[in-house]
């Protein structure tokens, strides 16, 4: 498996690198909203401990697992760190799941999918993912665009699958396999 250390990469607006401990201000400013915490996993950040342990527990174990460190999304124009993208190993033979959070402030400015596309080149052609995963709940069509425009396939839906605010909903999934992104990037 490849180095769970990541590079810091750059595309024309942003900067990725990995999450640290100095986010936590910048992290708390998002993962406190009820826009971004209703469609993610993680559940809203109500005080800076949340986001410090969040950022302890979440994000820097994960070469201690072996997994690669997640990217911060770093607006170059200003310096100020307004989201993530990641990915992660969710089965054997380097299949990954990605993963993305950004700033409400910041939506729809194509800044996920410059980061997406980004993350991708250096998953696919630097550290080795064969196979990567993308899943979000049916309501979540910001993330379901970034999907469509990164490339990805829809495979399936896991019928009210999630539970969301007392109710269930369906889990969309979608994939990308290493030739399909050779295929794109030709
Ligand atoms: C999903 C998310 C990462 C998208 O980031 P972003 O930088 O705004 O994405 P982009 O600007 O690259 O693309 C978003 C696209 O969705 C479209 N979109 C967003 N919300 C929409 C809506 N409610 N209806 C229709 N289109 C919508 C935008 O118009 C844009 O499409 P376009 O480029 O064709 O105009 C961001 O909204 C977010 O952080 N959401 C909360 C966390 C989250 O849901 N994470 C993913 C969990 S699976």
């Amino acid at each position: 498996m490849s180095n769970t250390k990541l590079p810091i990469l750059e595309t024309e607006r942003l900067i990725l690198r990995a999450v640290s401990v100095g986010d936590v201000d910048d992290m708390f400013e998002y993962a406190s909203t009820e826009e971004v915490t209703q469609y993610t996993t993680f559940k809203r950040h109500i005080t800076k401990e949340d986001t410090s342990l969040a950022i302890q527990e979440v994000f820097l174990k994960r070469p201690v697992k072996g997994w690669p460190e997640a990217f911060a999304i770093v607006l170059k124009e200003t310096n100020k760190m307004i989201g993530t993208c990641d990915f992660w190993p969710i089965a054997k033979n380097d299949v990954f799941e990605m993963g993305y959070a950004l700033s409400p402030k910041y939506w729809n400015q194509g800044i996920v999918t410059e980061a997406g596309e980004c993350v991708l080149k250096y998953a696919f052609e630097e550290y080795g993912v064969r196979r990567m995963e993308l899943r979000h709940i049916d309501q979540n069509i910001g993330s379901k665009k970034v999907g469509q425009k990164l490339g990805f396939i829809h495979e399936g839906t896991k019928r009210k699958f999630i539970k969301v605010k007392s109710e269930y909903r369906d889990l969309e999934y979608y994939g990308m396999l290493k030739e399909e992104y050779n295929e794109r990037t030709r």
